[in-house]
Order: C-alpha cells, then sequence, then structure tokens
C-alpha cells in the first residue's frame, strides 16, 4: 500500500507510554515490579470493581478463568460461535466441550432463548462473548445461570467500556470477565490481558496460576499447585497505566469515528451499519463492522477497496467451522444466523485517530466497490 493507504486498525502510542516504558526500562524491574501493580489499579478504578489481575494475553486470562470455575473433562459449557476462536479454545485446553448456540441478529451475542434451547444435564456453565464491544444480554443469561447451577465466565476481550441494559459496565457485575490488550483494542499493551477475579479467593489463585502456582508468600523455587508463566511485564504495564489515563479520550474518539461512519453509510443501498445503542445498551467501538446485503461479493470487495489503499477485512468467520470443532461434531447449518453474520460481515478501517476525510474516503470507495 501507499502512503496514502489506510489501515484497519492503528493504536495511539505518544509522549506518555514512552515516558513510563522509560520508568521501567530504567528502574530495572522489567517484570513483577510495581508497574505491574499501578496498572492492575488503575485499570480495577477505572471500571469500578475491587481488583483486576494482569496476564500475558486475553487467552491466557479466558484460560485461568475457565480453571477459576472449575470447568474440565465432562463439563459443557455453552456459548457462541460468532465470535474469535479464543473464547472455545480456552475450554478446550481444559478438556471442557463447547456447545454453540446461535446468536441474535441484531447484537451478534448469545441468543438466551437458544442457550435455554441447549440446556443438557452435563452444562457446567455460559461462557457469553461481548462481541464486536456490544454488551451480551448477562441479565437473562445470569437468570438462566442461576436457576440452573451454572457458572459463568465473560468474555469482554473486545468491549472495554461498554454498558448493559441494566446500566452496568462490562465487566464489572460480579463474574469472571476477561479483558484483552492486544495492539487494535479499545487500549493496548501490545499483547495483554486482565481478568476480573469475583472474589479475594480467586484473585489469589488467579495470581498464583499465573506466576508458575506460587502464592503470594512463596519464593521463586516453591509452588503450591500447577501454574503457568501467563505473567505480563512490567513494559506491558506501563503502556497499559498510559493508555488507561487517556482510555476516556480514546472510546470517545472511536464513537466520534462511529458516528462519522453511520452517516457517512447511509443511503448506501447494500450496506448496513453496526447499532451504537438499544435501549440502555451501549456499545465500546472496538471494529467498525457493516453487514452486505446478499449477493454482493464481500471478497471482491476487499480487493477493491485494497486497490484504493483501504484495508478492510471479512469478519469473522464462524469458529465452529474450524477443523479441531469439526472433529468434535460441529457443521455448517447449525448456527444460521452466526453463519449469515460470517458471511457478510466486513471490517472497516478504524481507530480513534480516523479523520472526517479518511471516514469520507472509505465511504466513498465502499459504495464503488459494490458491484
Ligand atoms: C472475543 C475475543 N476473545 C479472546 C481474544 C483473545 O485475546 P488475545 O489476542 O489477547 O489473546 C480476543 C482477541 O482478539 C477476542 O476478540
Amino acid at each position: 500500500m501507499d502512503a496514502e493507504s489506510i489501515p484497519l486498525a492503528r493504536p495511539e502510542i505518544g509522549a506518555r507510554e514512552e515516558e513510563l516504558v522509560l520508568e521501567v526500562l530504567r528502574s530495572g524491574r522489567l517484570s513483577l515490579g510495581p508497574m505491574g501493580e499501578r496498572f492492575e489499579r488503575a485499570l480495577a478504578e477505572w471500571l469500578g470493581v475491587g481488583d483486576a489481575v494482569a496476564v500475558s494475553s486475553g487467552t491466557t486470562g479466558l484460560h485461568l478463568g475457565v480453571r477459576a470455575l472449575g470447568w474440565g473433562a465432562g463439563d459443557e459449557v455453552l456459548t457462541s460461535p460468532f465470535s474469535f476462536v479464543a473464547s472455545a479454545n480456552c475450554l478446550l485446553y481444559e478438556g471442557a466441550r463447547p456447545v454453540f448456540c446461535d446468536v441474535d441478529p441484531q447484537t451478534l451475542n448469545l441468543d438466551p432463548a437458544a442457550v435455554e434451547a441447549a440446556l443438557g444435564e452435563r452444562s457446567a456453565g455460559i461462557l457469553p462473548v461481548h462481541i464486536f464491544g456490544f454488551p451480551a444480554a448477562m441479565p437473562e443469561l445470569e437468570a438462566i445461570a442461576s436457576s440452573h447451577g451454572l457458572g459463568l465466565l465473560e468474555d469482554a476481550c473486545e468491549a472495554l467500556g461498554a454498558v448493559d441494559s441494566e446500566g452496568c459496565r462490562v465487566g464489572a457485575r460480579g463474574n469472571v470477565a476477561i479483558f484483552a490488550f492486544y495492539a487494535n483494542k479499545q487500549m493496548t499493551t501490545g499483547e495483554g490481558g486482565v481478568v476480573v477475579p469475583p472474589s479475594p479467593e480467586v484473585a489469589a489463585r488467579l495470581r498464583s496460576e499465573r506466576n508458575q502456582g506460587r502464592a503470594a508468600d512463596m519464593g521463586w523455587l516453591d509452588h503450591d499447585g500447577l501454574g503457568f508463566n501467563y505473567r505480563l511485564s512490567d513494559l506491558a504495564a506501563a503502556l497499559g497505566v498510559a493508555q488507561v489515563e487517556r482510555l476516556d479520550d480514546l472510546l470517545a474518539r472511536r464513537g466520534a469515528a462511529a458516528a462519522l461512519y453511520e452517516r457517512g453509510l447511509a443511503g448506501i443501498d447494500g450496506v448496513t451499519a453496526p447499532i451504537a445503542a438499544r435501549g440502555a445498551e451501549r456499545r465500546s467501538w472496538f471494529v467498525y463492522p457493516v453487514r452486505l446485503a446478499e449477493g454482493i461479493d464481500r471478497d471482491a470487495v476487499v480487493e477493491r477497496l485494497a486497490g484504493r489503499g483501504i484495508a478492510s477485512k471479512a469478519y469473522l468467520p464462524c469458529i465452529h467451522l474450524f477443523p479441531h470443532l469439526r472433529e468434535l461434531g460441529w457443521r455448517e447449518g447449525q448456527f444460521p444466523v452466526a453463519e449469515a453474520a460470517a458471511a457478510r460481515s466486513l471490517a472497516l478501517p478504524f481507530f480513534p485517530a480516523m479523520s472526517e476525510a479518511q471516514v469520507a474516503r472509505v465511504c466513498e470507495a465502499l459504495a464503488g466497490s459494490l458491484s
């Protein structure tokens, strides 16, 4: 792509990030230093929760979350097929079986009625994903979970800052919830994640397991159980502290870019924009996924946009159709709503610094690329 190209995502890293990373470098405490705790406190405070446990990625956070809920061999966990593959893989790591349920056509999140219909004797829990930053139907899913004695793990990797139908910030309902900070996310630490623990006991277990099974009062070669190296480095935590400081601004600017898109796409036949809100629910803008009408050749659109220097991506493939999940018996046609979304969604360039001119250029190019 040439200099005028517009990427799919672009993180915002500035002087404050440089300053704090330098502070860590100069301190010599590159891991397990004070910056890690500073990041955890800053993020917990921003979320309005009691604690946050930093980990090396969203995926490792999900893995620890599955372990914290005790899901393992013989357990079935109801989850969304319209997600990033890590939300199902984290169950497979522990020998639990993902049981996919179809999604709501508007929010693309788990449909509570489909969850209810898929309950079985082996159901041990529900793993909702707040996809594309839109809050999942948590009150309804919590009601199902509590009436059937199921655990709940929220994959909030794409939804930092979203607000649910009861006005509650995603991740702050008292369930185990995981956020992720890859470079395209609402805020980034390069790689990284955070687990919101439901209690101090779970927090202690998470901190031990991310650190090779070492409790807080143990020496380096002492271990009180199976553990992993899922620690977040202090360099990454320094980025995180700086990003939390400007998180409100980053989210507001993502919202502004989304509003520009909504206006720019209005009137383009065959392109449906994602919703920003529904009742009290508020999306936290992560990517900008439009839906193309049936009959439009999405691959050709991607190619034509690329020819004009504009990145775009078919987003997301259904995860029940990947080979390692097909091996477990999942097939095409089982989840028509999710499969239709997967066939027709297209992510457009989206980042806080997108200018009005860039959004206009993408909209114009898209309109000219549909046939
Ligand atoms: C829904 C969802 N779950 C899990 C993850 C995994 O996060 P990470 O890439 O930090 O491991 C992501 C990130 O891309 C995600 O979008």
